[in-house]
């Protein structure tokens, strides 16, 4: 990482063209249109892991969990993923859309200028596709990269729960090949967690997925730990995320690949839960660490990655600079975006974010602030929210 000042960059259509110093910038680019930025520019933040795309909040399981019942017990009064995915099913995907916009946009008013989202509160055909197709028809209209992901197995649907091995053929089966041949995602994602998807359910929905193109990801070792990492490091995953109960064997085969550990401090502390991925011990090992929002409506209803980086560095002992290189480079790479965003160099997108901070630190120390100015997402200016969005619902304009 490297911190200049009173510099400039220049952009040419949708990439950057080039960065130095302030006083060349004139003679280079004489005809350019000039804009003075305060403060300090960042490179777009790259949120790696969403489920962005769902209908009501989960409220009453935020008060559950307050008061002691557990992730169990919530699911079984009829809360959990079960309630997003009966709404997400009962929801017309303009409905959707547009709720989904509301978030999203406000996501990027907090510096997110590429997002992934995840589908998976679908879990069957017509349902998934109808969230892939939302994140693409947002992608299309909206100034903000979003790269989807395919989430169908991210619990098992309650018309399937006696004969489980029935809905990871289905997904393997019916509902994968119909999203990578309509080009839906680009990645696939299976909650690997003992009680959901087991390690050998996942390798068989992942290879799948490979076979169609699409990349490997894997919710891995969230809470208790299975062997999560060591799959996403056999794989060859592009990440495996959350990683709070992450073995040794995990970390060293997470160290000796390119596979990324996507950290998600936000969801540990909203689930209230006292325990986080041993970040440094990844670190030290060799890893890459990225961070992400995690932004959904059960376990993380985070809008925001300089929140997700203050907590960083309290709660998971990271640097400033690995935070900050968490949120761009390590996060793009997530993504395998890495040669194209998340850095203020030549040829890679134009991605910008401007904060209205005097160190660069400042942006993961204001705990809770939004000291965002400005938004670029490939060259372009991104309007300013006129005010406080809907989040929970959609208010007609
Ligand atoms: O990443 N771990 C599984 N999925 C989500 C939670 C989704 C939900 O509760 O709706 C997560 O935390
Ligand atoms: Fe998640």
């Amino acid at each position: 990482m490297e911190v200049l000042s009173d510099a400039a960059v220049a952009i040419e259509d949708d990439r950057i063209a080039w960065v130095g110093p302030r006083r060349d910038a004139r003679e280079r680019y004489p005809n350019s249109e000039v804009m003075d930025v305060p403060g300090v520019l960042f490179p777009g933040f790259v949120d790696c892991h969403t489920h962005a795309i769902f209908g009501a909040p989960r409220i009453d399981d935020h008060q559950r969990r307050a008061l002691g019942e557990s992730y169990q017990a919530i699911a079984a009064a009829g809360g959990g993923i079960l309630q997003s995915v009966r709404d997400v099913r009962a929801r017309s995907a303009n409905e959707l859309e547009q709720l989904a916009r509301n978030r999203l946009l406000t996501l990027r008013a907090h510096g997110s200028t590429t997002i992934e989202v995840k589908s998976g509160y679908g879990l069957d055909l017509e349902t998934e596709l109808k969230q892939l197709r939302v994140v693409q028809r947002l992608a299309r209209n909206e100034r903000l990269s979003l790269v989807p992901t395919f989430l169908g197995a991210h619990e098992v649907p309650p018309e399937f729960r006696p004969r489980r091995e029935a809905y990871v053929r289905l997904v393997i089966a019916e509902v994968l090949p119909v999203v990578a041949r309509e080009g839906l995602a680009k990645a696939c994602d299976v909650f690997c967690e003992p009680g959901v998807f087991s390690v050998a359910e996942a390798r068989a929905v992942l290879m799948a997925a490979r076979g169609h193109g699409l990349a490997p990801k894997l919710h891995a070792d969230e809470l208790e730990g299975c062997g999560g990492a060591e799959l996403a490091a056999e794989l060859g995953a592009l990440s495996a995320d959350h990683l709070a109960g992450i073995s040794e064997a995990g970390i060293r085969a997470l160290a000796a690949t390119d596979t990324v550990a996507v950290l998600l401090p936000a969801t540990m502390s909203f689930l209230g839960k006292p325990r986080q991925a041993p970040a440094r011990r990844l670190i030290e090992a060799g890893a890459a660490i990225a961070l992400a929002s995690d932004f959904n409506p059960g376990s993380s209803p985070t809008v925001g990655l300089p929140l997700v980086m203050s907590l960083a560095v309290s709660q998971l002992g990271l640097r400033h600079s690995e935070a900050l290189t968490a949120v761009t480079v390590n996060a793009a790479a997530a993504l395998g975006l890495a040669h194209d965003r998340g850095q203020i160099a030549p040829g890679f997108a134009a991605d910008l974010v401007a904060c209205a901070v005097a160190d660069w630190r400042e942006v993961a120390y204001w705990v809770g602030a939004n000291l965002v100015t400005d938004v670029w997402t490939a060259g372009f200016a991104c309007p300013r929210p006129a005010g406080p969005v809907s989040l929970g619902f959609h208010v007609e304009a």
